[in-house]
């Protein structure tokens, strides 16, 4: 117990310094140093449209859209209505003893959003769970079959999740190690990101693919992002796709597509892989899925995957889910999203605002700093000469009313999928005039 509560009773509690503040926060903040003074930290108590106001009264365009998942921006009438009217009727019931409307609905919804067999749509909380979920089908089927098949293909610069078996999948420099639970063979970048969009690249990434698939009698599946989304905001060459779903196919491997951050219209298109017109065996849906509202993930597995879990040595069936699996109040938000996108066309708005802001940053950032500006549907990254200017300009852009996310050297601009031009412009003017002042041109 903290001693300034204790003593609190008569005398009102002293501020802690600044120095020793962290020591008194209960706060655990996730992916966050903990430092002596969290001072820089935005308290964000309020949204509207696809700005967000801190505690000071001060608006921002919200570039990051939450946490990468406020797709329909604060405030939509229509998803608030929905949860509304659900958490009067019935908050949720466990799925593995019954089931409900709403996740019945949005399971129907999904799989017919989906190409080819993909019809089999299994519910969980996060994009982490969304990922084990879908390992665990392509691990236990291979088990199903009788067959020794564990192996995972993934990018070393994939990301897929903070827990334990989503973090191994990755080999990012801050995903923990430990013992293997099975084994991943991980597949390098064998370019620089600015030069991953030629039709070059993509042979040499299909290559590498190929290398680890010939090299291994026990990969049970491949999984990768559409867009390499924590690992360098990267925009992966045409071809690579479609040419990773062949070579799964002859090599008789999942494909797993995480669509976690890219799936729901972020791209451009409703999902990532639509851009290569593949059918995966697997696909994970999370982040813009409920619109940010609630937490929710989706698993869509084919006909095939699914009915090899009805076979007598996968007694139980899949043998993975949580409290809150297929939450009912998540799957009225999931499906109020899916109705919202179809009525006011988000996915064609996505597009048209995706393009225009990147076209606008290619035209107006050049001589600041910038070394590369890629992207894809409503997602741009621009990449600065140095991470320091890159935190500089994320600090100075703070104090224009812009909020976004940086990673390293990049900055990366995915703001609510709702934008319009004068939201985009608005956010390219403010980004150009702090690069120009950091680069001490402020004309
Ligand atoms: C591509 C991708 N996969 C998986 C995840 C993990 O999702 P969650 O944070 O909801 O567990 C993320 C989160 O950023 C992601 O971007």
């Amino acid at each position: 117990m903290n001693s300034q509560h204790m003593t609190s009773k008569g005398t009102p509690p002293a501020v802690p310094s600044v120095a020793t503040r962290h020591d008194h926060d209960p706060l655990w903040r996730p992916w966050t140093p903990i430092r002596p003074t969290d001072d820089a930290a935005l308290v964000i108590e309020a949204g509207e449209g696809y700005r967000v106001r801190d505690t000071g009264g001060t608006w921002y365009i919200d570039a990051l859209s939450g946490a990468l998942n406020t797709i329909l921006g604060y405030g939509h009438p229509a998803l608030l209505k929905a949860l509304e009217s659900q958490v009067q009727v019935l908050p949720h019931f466990d799925l593995s003893v019954g089931r409900h409307e709403p996740a019945a609905e949005l399971a129907e919804r999904l799989a017919g959003l989906m190409p080819g067999d993909l019809n089999r749509v299994f519910l969980a909380n996060s994009g982490s769970e969304g990922i084990e979920a879908a390992i665990r089908m392509a691990l236990d089927y291979w088990v199903a079959r009788g067959e020794s098949r564990q192996r995972v293909i993934s990018f070393a610069a994939g990301y897929h999740g903070s827990t334990l078996l989503a973090q191994h999948l990755s080999g990012l420099p801050f995903t923990g190690t430990w013992a293997e639970p099975f084994p991943v063979s991980r597949v390098e970048l064998p370019l620089p990101a600015a030069e991953l969009r030629t039709t070059r690249a993509a042979s040499l990434l299909l290559d590498a693919f190929e290398a680890e698939l010939t090299a291994a009698d026990d990969v049970a599946a491949v999984i990768v992002e559409p867009f390499i989304n924590v690992g360098g905001g990267i925009v992966l060459p045409r071809g690579f796709l479609k040419g990773l779903r062949e070579l799964c196919t002859r090599h008789g491997v999942f494909l797993v597509i995480d669509e976690v951050f890219c799936g729901m219209g972020r791209t451009g298109r409703m999902f990532g892989f639509e851009h290569e017109g593949i059918t995966p065996d697997i696909v994970v849906l999370s982040k813009g899925l409920s619109g940010g509202y609630v937490p929710i993930s989706a698993v869509v597995a084919t006909d095939h995957v699914y009915e090899t879990f009805a076979q007598e040595r996968v007694i139980g069936g899949l043998r993975y889910g949580h409290t809150t699996s297929g939450h009912a109040l998540a799957c009225a938000a999931a499906s109020a999203v899916l109705a919202i996108m179809e009525e006011e066309g988000i996915v064609a708005n996505a597009n048209a605002m995706g393009a225009r802001l990147l076209s606008r940053c290619e035209q107006q950032l050049s001589g600041t700093g910038v070394t590369d500006v890629r992207g894809i549907g409503l997602i741009t990254v621009v990449q600065l000469e140095a991470e320091e200017l890159a935190i500089a300009v994320e600090a100075g852009l703070r104090a224009r009313g812009v909020v976004l996310r940086r990673q390293g050297d990049t900055l990366m601009l995915a703001p609510p999928l709702i934008i319009d031009e004068q939201g985009v412009d608005a956010l390219v003017e403010r980004l150009e005039a702090e690069l120009r002042a950091a680069a001490g041109d402020a004309g």
